[in-house]
């Protein structure tokens, strides 16, 4: 468990331990060159669930993978609903079929490896083929692209709120994991949407420690079974005319009760990656500019988000396309030695301009293709901070949840 691991300096590797240095290493190592020392820090697992779980250094190994600088996560995890209306949106029939080879497109996109890591798949198409009966699995492996999966079941009204949610998806979650982890996933997203619905109106209590029970459970099931959590608290964009720096205040309550929950339940930090909201005003309040985005997003994370933690892979959420890439690259100007990698987990922002080029039609199948890896190109730009334009996108607005189902998540 973090707050107990024992942690002793030492300049030689303890019996037992594993020739290649673990992540852990690595990010105790970050903290170190961070605050300017050069000694070796040893962490000892103390926790039992760490130190009898046989999957700890593959997962270790899958978080700093994942979190690789220059490289983010492909979303593509959105329900059979979700993505019937999106591809209805550009006049696609909405049918398995479509659904199928609108994920192909995506998964074989040449050299997609180069800037993606890991892609979160709705469980259909972890199961899924190619037109000429390739596993995307293989697919996506083959480009040292690790398979991931939605993991939770959606979402919930939690009774006396108003209206809030707490995600669904506990019951038999080993025995998915186990199942997932056979068919190849090295990975698992449980998406918790928590909302702020004005001025001086964040998310209840109930909402706040009944999504962070959830994050955590969640989150020590996976690791138990050799997935690595993604553990996804999303401070939404909504309406109202509430500030950024409420967006900040919540934010920060709402990931330091997940991260006092994940210690509670001995989840393992540097085997889980996080993908939160970037701090933003409400959908009625003056827009922010980059730089205010990074400065309060990267205060949020200073303020909340252990140093063992691999990778923060934030995800679109609404914004259109070019604002994500412009507001990581600010992210990333404002915190050049973030501890971890600040990067991207996107799902609208990465097919919105894909898809439109598609648009169902054979003939345009390539330069969708091309679209995608572009987008992802310069998404890959801005995590290394070295983002200069122009965007690949052809300046579309927001992307807001009308093209999201509602309660049935993603
Ligand atoms: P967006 O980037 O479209 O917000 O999707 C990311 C995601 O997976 C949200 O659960």
């Amino acid at each position: 468990m973090q707050h107990t691991m024992a942690m002793r300096l030492s300049s030689s590797r303890g019996a037992g331990m594993p020739a290649a240095r673990s992540s852990s290493s690595r990010s105790s190592s970050r903290c170190a060159a961070r605050a300017g020392r050069t000694t070796a820090v040893k962490v000892v697992a103390t926790s039992r669930f760490e130190a009898s779980n046989p999957f700890m250094e593959e997962m270790r190994a899958t978080a700093a993978h994942i979190a690789t600088r220059g490289k983010g996560i492909l979303a593509s995890d959105e329900s059979n609903a979700t993505t019937g209306k999106r591809l209805e949106s550009v006049g696609v029939e909405n049918n398995a079929e479509t659904r199928r080879a609108w994920r192909e497109l995506m998964y074989t996109a040449p050299g997609l490896g180069q800037y993606i890591s890991g892609c979160i798949m709705f469980e259909d198409f972890l199961y899924s083929s190619t037109a000429a009966g390739v596993p995307f699995v293989d697919v996506l492996r083959k480009e040292g692209i690790v398979p991931g999966i939605k993991a939770d079941t959606g979402m919930q009204t939690l009774p006396g709120t108003d209206g809030e949610t707490a995600t669904q998806g506990l019951d038999n979650l080993g025995t998915k994991c186990k199942e997932w982890y056979k068919q190849g996933a090295r990975f698992a997203k449980w998406r918790a949407v928590l909302r702020i619905a004005g001025p001086g109106q964040g998310p209840s209590t109930t909402a706040i420690m009944e999504n962070a029970h959830g994050l955590a459970r969640y989150a020590q099931i996976a690791q138990e079974n050799g997935l690595v959590p993604i553990v996804e608290p999303e401070v939404t964009l909504g309406p109202g005319s509430y500030s950024i720096e409420e967006t900040a205040y919540w934010s920060e309550r709402v990931y330091s009760h997940v991260f006092r929950l994940l210690n509670e339940y001995n989840v393992v930090l540097d085997a889980i990656l996080l993908k939160p909201n970037m701090c933003l005003p409400g959908l009625d309040a003056p827009p922010a500019t980059p730089a205010e985005v990074a400065k309060y997003t990267t205060r949020t994370m200073l303020r909340t988000i252990p140093a063992a933690v691999p990778g923060i892979h934030f995800l679109s959420g609404g914004m259109s396309e070019e604002e994500s890439t412009l507001n990581l690259q600010a992210l990333n100007e404002a915190c050049p030695n973030a501890p971890w990698s600040l990067t991207f987990s996107y799902g609208r922002a990465l097919q919105a301009t894909t898809l439109k080029t598609w648009a169902g039609k054979q003939e345009n199948w390539e330069a969708a293709q091309k679209v995608l890896l572009s987008l992802a190109a310069a998404n890959s730009q801005a995590q290394l901070g070295q983002y200069k334009g122009p965007h690949p996108s052809p300046g579309g607005g927001r992307i807001l949840q009308a093209l999201r189902t509602g309660g049935a998540g993603k």
